[in-house]
């Protein structure tokens, strides 16, 4: 099946970095910005440009022009063949729900990044024949000069790992995607790969919880904001191989039960490795290879002034609010179904939810309040194994 007509959704960073690269790579682009006041924006904006300018990191500009802005799903989605979300975890459900009356029966629907439990999630609302899609991340580190005018791309990742179901429409997905994308991708078998794969559930919150878990409580001035990956002490890069470690006996344990092929998640040291070949100088040990990674370089951990010259942890940073829910929650109900104790895991689950605000773990067990708002598989009827099998396959 050839692909050509393709929605993007979102109205941020990677939509307009999207919008402008599919169109200029000759796909015919909508984009569903689901926020009324930045559809408008965006078409203000693209009216003014002739199009969207991409700055590329390789010096050079393009401009591509969507074809259809707008806040109405009525007229972004039916006729698109290829439905990609561009934007946080935490907005797929309602925009999956207010999509699919519109959703044609060949239609696909995926995310980029997917997060974790996308699949369990999505396939509450959307039945095959429509087919779903992950990808691991988003492939661009991107920002917005101009709202609607102009996007940077300060990075481009040269691989990056997907998965689609029913398995069937994986080739065709595929092949678009990286024409789209201009990258390669890299096949898995399985949307649980993509989900315990996740590895911004291991280092965000981890991170978070090892910089400010002996946190006292009061401001700090600018030159006290700690360095994000450059400030991984010993301390630190164990609390995140535990977790690592954690991760793969889940993987393991479901995989030699179910008999799934999960070989695509690896650990956090493999995964950086692979990730930042080039870009990591000191590659001995977890530690020097967060501390020395360029790609990292200078980057600060989320903060919020309180006060003029005055900082405290940002704890509703999407390094929480994404990658808690739509990350280590659904691993840790994984472990659950694999009934295996992952005590690191509870550790900065329980640290963290409680800087959020909110509670997934009661008494160390998975049962509380906010459970309902995450996509474990428990909320979506797989009780063990053997349903997660039958989702999955
Ligand atoms: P962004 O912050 O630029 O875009 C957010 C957009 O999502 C908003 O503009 C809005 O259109 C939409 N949105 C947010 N909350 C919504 C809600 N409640 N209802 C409806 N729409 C809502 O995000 P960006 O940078 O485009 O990132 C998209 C995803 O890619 C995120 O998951 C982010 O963590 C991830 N990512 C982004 C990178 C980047 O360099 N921009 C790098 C790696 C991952």
């Amino acid at each position: 099946m050839s692909i050509r007509r393709i929605t993007v959704v979102g109205g941020g960073n990677g939509a307009h970095t999207l919008g402008a690269l599919g169109a200029v790579r000759g796909f015919e682009v909508k984009i569903w910005a689901p926020i009324t006041q930045e559809a408008e924006s965006l078409k203000q904006g693209v009216a003014e440009m002739g199009g969207i300018e991409v700055l590329l990191n390789n010096g050079s500009r393009v401009l591509g022009r969507p074809q259809i802005i707008t806040d109405d799903p009525s007229q972004a989605i039916p006729g698109s063949q290829l439905i990609i979300f561009v934007l946080p975890a935490f907005a797929h459900k309602d925009l999956l729900l207010k999509m699919a009356p519109y959703l044609d029966q060949e239609s696909i629907v995926g995310a980029m990044p997917s997060r974790s439990g996308f699949e369990f999630m999505s396939r509450s609302i959307i039945k095959p024949p429509v087919g779903i899609f992950g990808l691991q991340t988003l492939p661009w580190a991107c920002r917005i000069r101009e709202y609607g005018k102009q996007v940077e791309v300060l990075g481009t990742k040269n691989q990056v790992s997907a998965a689609a179901d029913p398995s069937q429409k994986a080739h065709d997905i595929f092949e678009t995607l990286e024409l789209l994308l201009g990258l390669e991708i890299i096949p898995t078998p399985n949307m649980l790969t993509i989900s315990l794969g996740n590895v911004g559930q291991i280092v965000h919150p981890g991170i978070m919880y090892g910089l400010f878990r002996q946190w006292n409580g009061k401001p700090f001035p600018a030159e006290e904001i700690p360095l994000f990956y450059q400030g991984v002490t010993g301390e630190i890069s164990g609390i995140l191989d535990g977790l690592s470690r954690e991760v793969i006996s889940v993987k393991e344990t479901i995989e030699e039960k179910c008999a799934l092929d999960l070989s695509g998640v690896v650990s956090l040291q493999e995964w950086l490795l692979t990730s930042y070949q080039d870009s990591i100088e000191d590659k001995t040990s977890l530690q020097s290879s967060f501390n020395t990674n360029k790609g990292y370089k200078g980057l600060k951990a989320p903060v919020r002034t309180v006060g003029e010259g005055k900082y405290i942890p940002d704890f509703a940073s999407r390094y929480l609010t994404e990658d808690v829910p739509y990350g280590l929650i659904v691993t840790r109900a994984l472990a659950q179904l694999a009934r295996i104790s992952v005590p690191v895991m509870d550790e900065v689950i329980t640290a963290v939810s409680r800087w959020m605000g909110r509670e997934y773990l009661s008494k160390g067990e998975l049962c509380g309040r906010d459970l309902l708002h995450t996509p474990i598989p428990q909320n979506y009827g797989i009780k063990d194994l053997t349903a997660l099998k039958r989702a999955i396959e």
